[in-house]
């Protein structure tokens, strides 16, 4: 696949490939074959979007089956208009079928609500719908979709049909629209001084704030799911897994709107979670701008916790042993992180010693 491809005034990367699509159709072709052995239904495209997907699902169906075509417009750009028009009509008589309705991607489900009413007056002997594509988060119709190929957010795709303005159907694979989001990881050592300047940073650049620590303890004051899970091993005394500690990620990154990006404070941890993270930030077509580290000599971080134990009575924060030893517990799990960033291009150092004004300046500087 193209690294990015552009069309009209937007980037796209990678999303979908060629053979993680044909296996989903496979897949729904078996279905279909199952369900309808006896049967002999119509499948209905529709146009244009759903034409890839159509002749390669209906190149794999064993069964006797017609064909025919309707088209539909509901998109501008990359917003819904939720304004559906019929362009062109079915020229057959469905009384007493069993249609499939063949889209590329349901996305609110005001297109589909249409198409289904419209058939549905025509006294049809059933009505099914398979779909390449599903956007469950943007759905707002009860209808039930019988076969989809890949259940997908909220963000805009092209290829494999689909079109941005009429252009990028002839991919042959899925693309994904390219936000210019500022994400960033802060890292530091303990009384390094990143919650201080995460505030400050998610200010001046409009980026949305993610301490794992604060995400635990709202999900579990709010006894969510996640919560609930993340408690069970809390409590038993182990660590949370990582893809809890994901799937939470995830939670947040998807209720986000209207975001410039975020800033992550306390994760990743690990070479794992930071994989994890850039597999989760590529599925939105998002990535890791710059991983900045604050960085404090170890004698002045001890001075500088030593003091704030005094003020606020943290017992961690009093002990000299304990903070040597949770430094040499960062060093050990932050060191290969600052080498998995170094390998993509992304780390920068930045001197943690001075003003909260001058350290703020050159994290500015670092991420503009
Ligand atoms: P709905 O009426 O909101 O379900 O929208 C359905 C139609 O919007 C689809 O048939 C597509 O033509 C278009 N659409 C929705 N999402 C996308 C997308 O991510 N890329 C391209 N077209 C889309
Ligand atoms: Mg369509």
């Amino acid at each position: 696949m193209k690294k990015e491809i552009t069309l009209h005034d937007k980037t796209f990367i990678p999303f979908i490939d060629k053979a993680a699509i044909s296996a989903q159709i496979t897949r729904i072709a078996q279905e279909i074959n199952r369900d309808y052995s006896q049967k002999k239904p119509l499948l209905v495209g529709i146009l244009n979007g759903s034409i890839l997907f159509f002749s390669d699902l209906l190149k794999q169906l064993e069964i006797d089956c017609e064909v025919a075509f309707l088209r539909v417009s509901s998109y501008k750009g990359t917003e819904t208009t939720g304004n559906v028009k019929k362009v062109l009509g079915l020229d057959k008589n469905i009384e007493n079928t069993e249609v499939i309705v063949v889209e590329d991607i349901v996305d609110t489900g005001i297109t589909l609500e249409n198409i289904i009413n419209d058939l549905a007056s025509n006294s049809p002997k059933s009505i099914k719908v398979a779909t390449l594509l599903f956007k469950p988060k943007a759905y707002t119709k009860n209808y039930p979709i019988d076969y989809v190929g890949f259940e997908v957010g909220n963000e805009f795709l092209v290829g494999f049909g689909l079109d941005y303005n009429e252009i990028g159907r002839n991919l042959d694979e899925l693309y994904i629209i390219k936000e210019p989001m500022l994400n960033i990881i802060l890292f530091g050592p303990p009384g390094a001084g990143k919650g201080t300047q995460s505030e400050l940073i998610q200010e001046k650049f409009n980026l949305t704030h993610l301490s794992t620590g604060d995400m635990f303890r709202f999900h579990m004051k709010n006894d969510t799911e996640l919560g609930k899970k993340a408690k069970e091993y809390m409590e038993a005394g182990n660590l949370v897994p990582d893809q809890l500690v994901i799937d939470m990620i995830d939670a947040k990154l998807s209720e986000s709107h209207d975001t410039k990006g975020f800033i992550f404070d306390g994760f990743p941890r690990t070479t794992e979670q930071a994989t994890a993270l850039d597999e989760l930030l590529a599925k939105k077509g998002w990535e890791i701008a710059k991983m900045v580290s604050l960085e404090v000599e170890e004698d002045e971080l001890v001075k500088r916790l030593l003091l704030r134990g005094k003020d606020s009575g943290r017992k961690d924060d009093q002990d000299e042993s304990i903070i040597r030893n949770r430094m040499a517990v960062y060093n050990k799990e932050t060191a290969p992180l600052k080498d998995f960033y170094s390998n993509q291009g992304k780390h920068i150092g930045v001197d943690g010693i001075g003003s909260i004004e001058e350290i703020n300046e050159r994290i500015n500087a670092a991420i503009s």
